[in-house]
């Protein structure tokens, strides 16, 4: 019994990586990343030690938005392969012991959805259009939109149409692109549709669903303008609206008709007591933790975020995320690689004017990465943050591809350069990524110097990053003192954050109780100088060299503590052996 409750809890603890399919790695030469292509990795991600893939979404598209446009949600886009290739990919998958995580992204659809092409074609008031929100326009001749509602990525919410006999005729709203109609969830059909969807990916033994732009599904009917400032929550016409609870609740019976499958909310929400209100035993199992990945490097603030993020879990038992980046924000090693370590979705531009020290931002990268991986719960690995890939900030502009850049005529770079194609071998672009004899380049430009951050290169180097990540996967997985054990702060210089794993007695599967030998304690400088290390038995990992037994600034470490001779573990005995 309690073998099979951390089975099916496997999601509480796991390392969980992000494959976004389209740059991962191209199998048939046409600069595109493609599932064929991504297979043929599958034993680099198992080697990494992953315990599950989260695939942006896959299905077909018109890639206005980088697939989160759907036009189908129940099969694959052809640029990515066929539903045979996603079937293959997680039989395969399961097969190495690794879950599959698919993207739902159930707030808008595609211009190209059937739903919406009928809509289009439907008059006014018809029930084709009740699934979408289709109004008409204020002003004498319905020539203003009808809210003052803003898109996302810029601009009104709002495109008008025009109707079947040539007239301007009725809005219709979308809170990202004019291509991405949001649906309207008050309509019995689009909630009946998800259901279904959620049951046919499932039915193909997938392990958990993200589900995109979670919080905004709900619309206030009336669609009242928006006030300046005003905060998400039940007053706010779309925003964290209460009844959106609804939709996660039939959502999560229909995931617990199995076990083992998780449901993990993208949610950007300030206030975390609202956050923390998706999670529960009837809702979803985990959100994104977005104010750590957004949180500078800096010990006050980064310790404020852990103990609030871990606060919240508390009562509900619900184990907490750990996200340094993903493929709509800055990649890591550019981020702490600038003077403001920060990050902030609406001000992007502001960030990329400071000049990045990438020595620094990738030191800082290397000690953020085991700071992250030492605390308790699941972490996510952006693909190519294993690589120290940074971000590409000089795309040229006609090559960009984000909706965000061209919604707001250049003033938010948007978020291709952290979706540059990955290098996979060799010295010069396509790095591996398209097989030889590719018909056409990567999608974006690989920049030239990545040659020396190929996974090829890497792999022989033995103080790469991705070389680190493995390491720390595998210890991660390994150490007893990591698994599902609460934190404990340890007093520390200015500047350094202490804490330990695995230091409460606590019975384990084998009836024995955890001792001083197998407790780790990890220490992240971020103090501008050298720190002593306290008394330890064993060094397990450094994020960078120790100087002199000192601990130097941006560097992690994690050490063992007690007696070695107690525990009797190391890091090459698993928990299960
Ligand atoms: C969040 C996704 O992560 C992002 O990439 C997308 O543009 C928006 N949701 C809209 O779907
Ligand atoms: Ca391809």
């Amino acid at each position: 019994m309690h073998e099979q409750a951390t089975v099916d809890s496997w999601w509480r603890g796991a390392a969980i990586y992000q494959l976004y399919v389209r740059s991962f790695a191209d199998g048939n030469g046409d600069g595109i990343g493609d599932l064929p292509g991504a297979r043929a990795h599958l034993p680099y991600l198992a080697e990494l030690g992953v315990d599950a893939i989260w695939f942006n979404p896959w299905y077909p598209s018109p890639m206005f938005d980088g697939g989160y446009d759907i036009a189908g949600y129940r099969s694959i886009d052809p640029a990515f392969g066929t539903l045979a290739d996603a079937d293959t990919f997680i039989a395969e998958a399961h097969a190495l012991g690794i879950r599959i995580i698919i993207d739902i992204v159930p707030n808008h659809g595609s211009i190209e959805h059937p739903w919406f092409r009928a809509a289009l074609a439907a008059n006014p008031g018809s029930a084709e259009r009740s699934r979408f929100w289709f109004r008409p326009g204020r002003g004498a001749g319905g020539e203003l939109p009808p809210n003052n509602w803003q898109s996302m990525f810029g601009g009104p919410a709002w495109t008008r149409v025009t109707e079947a006999d040539g007239t301007p005729g009725e809005w219709y709203l979308h809170l990202f692109a004019p291509e991405q109609p949001d649906f309207n969830w008050d309509c019995p059909a689009v909630r009946a549709e998800f259901e279904d969807v959620l049951r046919f990916w499932f039915s193909r033994g997938i392990d958990g669903i993200r589900i995109d732009s979670a919080a905004l599904l709900c619309k206030d009917p009336g669609l009242p303008d928006t006030e300046p400032g005003q905060a998400p929550g039940p007053a706010h016409p779309y925003i964290d609206r209460d009844e959106v609870h609804e939709i996660y609740r039939s959502w999560r019976a229909i995931a617990d008709s199995a076990k083992g499958r998780v449901l993990i909310g993208e949610i950007w929400l300030p206030d975390a007591a609202r956050l923390n209100r998706y999670v529960s035993h009837d809702e979803m199992h985990t959100v994104f933790n977005f104010p750590y990945l957004s949180c500078p490097w800096d010990p006050a603030a980064l310790r404020r975020v852990i103990d609030q993020t871990l606060a919240l879990g508390g009562p509900a038992g619900t184990p907490a995320t750990w996200v340094l980046s993903n493929h709509d924000v800055d990649r890591i090693v550019s981020r702490l690689g600038r003077a403001d370590s920060a990050f902030d979705l609406d001000r992007r531009r502001y960030f990329h004017d400071f000049p990045v020290d990438l020595e620094l931002g990738t030191a800082r990268a290397r000690a953020a990465a085991l700071l992250t991986m030492a605390l308790p719960g699941s972490v996510y690995i952006y693909q190519g943050e294993e690589l120290g890939l940074w971000e590409v900030q000089d795309i040229p502009d006609e090559l960009r591809q984000d909706p965000m850049f061209y919604r707001t005529s250049g003033a938010d770079p948007g978020r291709d350069g952290c979706r540059v194609p990955l290098p996979w071998a060799g010295t010069e672009p396509p790095f591996g990524f398209s097989p030889a004899g590719a018909t056409r380049e990567p999608w974006l430009p690989q920049p030239k110097e990545w040659r020396d951050l190929t996974v090829a290169a890497e792999s022989a180097s033995g103080d790469s990053m991705l070389r680190l990540y493995l390491t720390a996967l595998a210890i991660r997985r390994s150490e007893r003192a990591f698994r599902d054990t609460p934190l404990a702060w340890q007093p520390a210089a200015d500047g350094v954050l202490a804490f330990d794993r695995g230091t409460f007695d606590r019975v384990t599967r084998d009836g024995g109780a955890l001792d001083g030998g197998a407790c780790v304690r990890c220490v992240a400088n971020l103090s501008p100088g050298p720190v002593g290390l306290p008394p330890h038995s064993a060094v397990l990992l450094a994020s960078g060299p120790l100087t002199n037994g000192m601990l130097p600034p941006d560097t992690t470490v994690w050490l063992r503590m007690g007696s070695l001779g107690l525990g009797g573990q190391t890091h090459d005995q698993s928990w299960d052996g």
